[in-house]
């Protein structure tokens, strides 16, 4: 990573790292109760940076803040309103957005724990992440630290489950790679190969995204505010740039009915171990070891684990990984021409869209603008597949107090709308999805009617030379329990945050 180009020492490290060493973590959702006190709190802690540390840290601090959080501490309304208007709005602001991300029946915000009406969206989340057993100690110590500032909302506690998520699946193996070197040309250019490098401009603000532009954030003259250290916008040097070095994290408390998951799938296998196997695999996309549904040794420009070096080319029809699985859905890592052999003659018949197949892919819109960088950890007790499917069905369905067992989901971005809204509304709850209609993601769906009142509950396995495979009734297996916008500040912004005053 290079220093010059990259203030690393000024981003938050979560950016940077997944802190999957420190197998301890907790997420503390809080309010501020007196501005002044939490002020102080925030200009002080100990907030661990994106340079690579000399030797592993046994603890890191993360500090987010959502836009009511920003209002409380009384950062001028002005700044506030230049952050993104969804991020100001809020995830639980209106009924279209919660309709847009599947946040209807089960999962209507009406129905949180926390997140869902003004009054309930945290100011600050604080992430701990610590190693194994040092997590209570430093949790109360920062909690006793920040308690003049602070009331806690909720801690939202987290299990190591050993790299995998609570249905028993490998998870946190493909990630985009941030192009912190910036040397990946930041214009909009037509992309033929499908590229696992992103501009370091979709993930923090104040550095050139996918388009070649900087995102807006709020920018300022500095005369506004001659005592604040704050670095100047790349794009307009004559302006102070308080988005630039952060990042808006998007959290999601979301439930996982383990019971229920595996045992519809063994429901529908008629207990045939193979065919229960063989139908979870579909329908996240990858073996329950992590392993993906295709022949994998297509060289992927910034991918190195072998188990990501595949695209959906030479799959169009989902013969080997169902168009509708999780992670087809999620990326389907494609590139901005649709698919089809190299060569000029080729390259124009595709982009004149003579090309029957290559119509039939422009369904998918182009991966590289919205790519997520994920950091959830789970929460619970990991249930072991026999377990699973002798447990009693999950009787708290239903009930929004009980946590159960799930994941909170966290991804960080530049834009909220194009990269996480558009994942989860288009692709993942959407019932359109390229040659697919009248079905959601297998996993996240929530199984509720279109708005013209057909069925939204199956899931379709393509057939070799026949129609496809369709398996019906998929009870919802995923609820939402809460959720946020926060912005994970440059650490001189989260300074500046803390002691602007209106
Ligand atoms: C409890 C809910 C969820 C479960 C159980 C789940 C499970 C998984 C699993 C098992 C994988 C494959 C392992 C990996 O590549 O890391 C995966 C990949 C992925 N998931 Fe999820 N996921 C959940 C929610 C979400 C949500 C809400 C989003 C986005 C809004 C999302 C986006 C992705 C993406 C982008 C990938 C990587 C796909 C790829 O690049 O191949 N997931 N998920």
């Amino acid at each position: 990573m290079s220093q010059e180009l990259v203030d690393l020492d000024d981003i938050q490290g979560l950016v940077a790292f997944g802190y999957g060493k420190l197998k301890e973590a907790c997420f503390l959702l809080l309010n501020v109760r007196d501005a002044a006190a939490a002020r102080a709190w925030l200009s002080e802690c100990q907030v661990n940076n994106a340079v690579k540390p000399k030797s592993a840290p046994c603890t890191a601090l993360q500090v987010a803040l959502s836009c009511r959080g920003l209002c409380a501490l009384g950062v001028p309304k002005d700044i506030v309103q230049d952050f993104s208007p969804e991020f100001v709005a809020g995830m639980s602001s209106d009924e279209s957005r919660a309709r847009r991300l599947g946040d209807v029946g089960e999962n209507d915000p009406a129905r949180w724990q926390w997140g869902n009406t003004p009054q309930v969206v945290p100011h600050v989340v604080v992430l701990l992440y610590a190693t194994e057993g040092r997590l209570a100690a430093w949790q109360d110590e920062v909690l006793a630290g920040c308690q003049a500032g602070f009331t806690l909302v909720k801690r939202l506690s987290t299990t190591d489950m050993g790299g995998r998520e609570p249905f028993g699946f490998k998870d946190g193996i493909s990630e985009p790679n941030i192009d912190w070197e910036r040397e990946r040309p930041a214009v909009d250019q037509e992309l033929r190969d499908y590229t696992n490098i992103a501009c370091l401009g979709e993930f923090v603000l104040g550095y050139p995204n996918e388009y070649g532009e900087y995102t807006e954030r709020p920018l300022f003259d500095p005369q506004r505010h001659p005592d604040a250290d704050l670095p100047r916008a790349e794009d307009q040097p004559d302006m102070a740039d308080l988005g630039r070095n952060g990042s808006y994290l998007v959290l999601r408390q979301l439930r996982q009915d383990v019971g229920r998951f595996w045992q519809f799938v063994d429901g529908v296998a008629h207990g045939d171990v193979a065919a229960r196997t063989h139908l979870a695999e579909a329908m996240v996309g990858r073996s329950i070891d992590g392993d993906p549904l295709i022949p994998t040794g297509e060289p992927i420009a910034g991918e190195d684990d072998p188990r990501n070096t595949f695209t959906y080319r030479g799959d169009e029809e989902g013969l080997h990984c169902p168009v509708g699985a999780h992670i087809r859905r999620s990326n389907p890592r494609n590139a901005d021409l649709p698919p089809g052999t190299r060569g000029f003659i080729s390259w124009a018949i595709r982009t004149l869209g003579c090309d029957a197949d290559a119509l039939a892919n422009d369904h998918v819109s182009s991966t590289r603008f919205h790519r997520l960088l994920r950091r959830g950890r789970e929460y619970g007790t990991k249930l072991t597949l026999q377990q699973a499917l002798a447990a009693p069905l999950d009787t708290a369905h239903g009930d929004h107090e009980h946590d159960g067992t799930g994941l909170h989901f966290i991804c960080l971005a530049a834009n909220i709308t194009r990269q996480f809204e558009f994942v989860q509304g288009a692709w993942l709850a959407g019932v359109r999805f390229d040659s697919l209609h009248g079905e959601s993601d297998p996993l996240l769906g929530n199984r509720q009617p279109d708005p013209a009142g057909a069925p939204t509950d199956s899931f379709s396995i393509p057939v070799a030379n026949g129609c496809d495979r369709r398996v019906t009734g998929l009870p919802q297996f995923i609820t939402v329990l809460g959720g946020g916008y926060f912005f994970m500040p440059g650490i001189r912004a989260l300074r500046f945050l803390s002691k602007v005053q209106p």
